[in-house]
């Protein structure tokens, strides 16, 4: 991760998240309190750029703008004859990456409605993440990654799972069903475990139709 000097407000967040300990506040000469990331202690779970509230720190890779890129490419294309739910999954690069790659390689079926973007822990998922993947017209999201305990940046998924609860309840008053976004965790050893959780959430979203924002969208064209 790196930090913008400029727009960091030196709120000092980043250091609070960071699980080992890369991030401290330094004073510039100017009397500016700024966050300062050891780039040889950090190991790029993301985490301190999701809680920064000035989107000041970024990552060398995985950026916010490629993630983005990502989300909106994922559903270009318009669906055509009946309605088939889009499904955007956010995996972790360690274990439910490797899951869904098992589910792959060992021919498990699964809907195709689903797009992966793969991240390198479920503590990157910004909240900019998930309404980015309405806005572009996804019928759900599933954010998934390492059991509790096994995250490999320490405590990136209980902060994905913290910031959960929030998004459902935002989610949920700006009139989306909550039963849209969901969190799994799955390990590398559990393609079935993968292929189930798609599964069950295409025929979920199946029983609830398009999401409102794509059918607002849908109506503004008509
Ligand atoms: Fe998998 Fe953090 S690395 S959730």
């Amino acid at each position: 991760a790196h930090v913008n000097e400029e727009a960091c407000i030196g709120c000092d967040l980043c250091e609070y998240v960071c699980p080992y300990g890369a991030v401290e506040l330094v004073r510039k000469p100017d009397d500016k309190w700024v966050s300062k990331i050891n780039e040889i202690m950090c190991k790029g779970c993301g985490s301190c750029a999701v809680i920064c509230p000035k989107m000041a720190i970024e990552m060398y890779h995985y950026n916010r703008e490629q993630i983005l890129a990502q989300i909106r490419a994922s559903f270009l294309i318009p669906a055509e004859g009946e309605f088939e739910p889009k499904i955007l999954v956010f995996t972790c690069n360690w274990c439910s990456y490797a899951g869904a790659d098992l589910a792959g390689v060992s021919r498990i079926q699964y809907p195709p409605n689903v797009r992966l973007i793969r991240l390198m822990c479920s503590g990157r998922v910004d909240p900019l993440f998930i309404f980015e993947a309405l806005r572009s017209g996804a019928d759900g999201i599933l954010i998934t990654g390492c059991d509790p305990g096994e995250c490999h940046y320490v405590s990136g998924n209980l902060w994905a799972e913290a910031r959960f609860d929030v998004l459902n309840s935002w989610i949920k008053d700006i009139g989306i069903e909550p039963e849209r976004l969901r969190l799994s965790w799955i390990s590398a050893s559990e393609g079935v475990k993968f292929a189930k959780e798609i599964t069950d959430m295409v025929a979920d979203m199946k029983k609830l139709g398009p999401s409102p924002l794509t059918r607002s969208i849908a109506v503004k064209e008509v």
